[in-house]
């Protein structure tokens, strides 16, 4: 038995929007957004962990299926010459830190949203669209006038909420993602 190296390929959707004539964010009673700060960076690396380990997106990004890959993720993007404070929010509710969102801005001015994430117990009460609202009031407060997104196809729940506030896809792009198989080939 040896290993080989075989290829998955997810199907991912690249959505943008125009930032005008957006609604202003609505949290319900005991929820808030906390705006960015270094001494964060731990909290939003665990929503990272929390919201996404269990999902597709973790195949696509191995890193977001480990709890250090998440942190490494995090000071990676904290690190990038366009990354956004305004567009990078930890959502906090009654029980503590429970959402995440971060946004970038690329080289031609657009925004760039990232790894929107609710924590599963709080999902389908309105906080991921709070969530991604308040990013994209961001982009506007730091002059942006457009942004965009990737999702992977088999995301129906996010893809129902990006179309739900403006965003249509605009290319389809395939996430080569390189995986390790036992053969009894060699
Ligand atoms: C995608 C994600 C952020 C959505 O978060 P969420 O907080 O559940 O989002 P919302 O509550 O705003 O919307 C989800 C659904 O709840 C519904 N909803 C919103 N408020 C509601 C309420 N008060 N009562 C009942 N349903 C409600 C919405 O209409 C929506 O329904 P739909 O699926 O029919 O469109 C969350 O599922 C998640 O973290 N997923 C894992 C990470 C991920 O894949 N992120 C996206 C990467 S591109």
């Amino acid at each position: 038995m040896a290993t080989v190296t075989s290829v998955s390929y997810f199907k991912r959707y690249k959505m943008e929007m125009e930032l005008h004539s957006m609604p202003s964010p609505r949290l319900p009673d005991e929820f808030a957004f906390v705006a960015w700060s270094c001494e964060l960076l731990g909290a939003h690396a665990d929503m990272l962990f929390g919201s996404f380990h269990q999902e597709i997106d973790a195949q696509v990004f191995p890193s977001l299926g480990d709890r250090q890959g998440a942190l490494c993720l995090m000071i990676e993007m904290t690190r990038k010459r366009g990354f956004l404070p305004e567009a990078t929010w930890l959502l906090l509710g009654p029980l503590g830190p429970c959402g995440t969102v971060q946004g970038l801005c690329e080289r031609d001015g657009v925004g760039a949203i990232q790894n929107l994430g609710i924590l599963p117990g709080w999902r389908g009460r309105g906080l991921g669209e709070a969530l991604l609202l308040q990013a994209l009031h961001g982009f506007r407060q730091a002059g942006l006038r457009r942004a965009l997104l990737e999702v992977t196809a088999q995301n129906e729940v996010a893809i129902r909420l990006y179309r739900r506030l403006g965003f249509r896809r605009s290319k389809t792009l395939y996430k080569a993602v390189p995986y390790q198989v036992l053969s009894p080939e060699f």
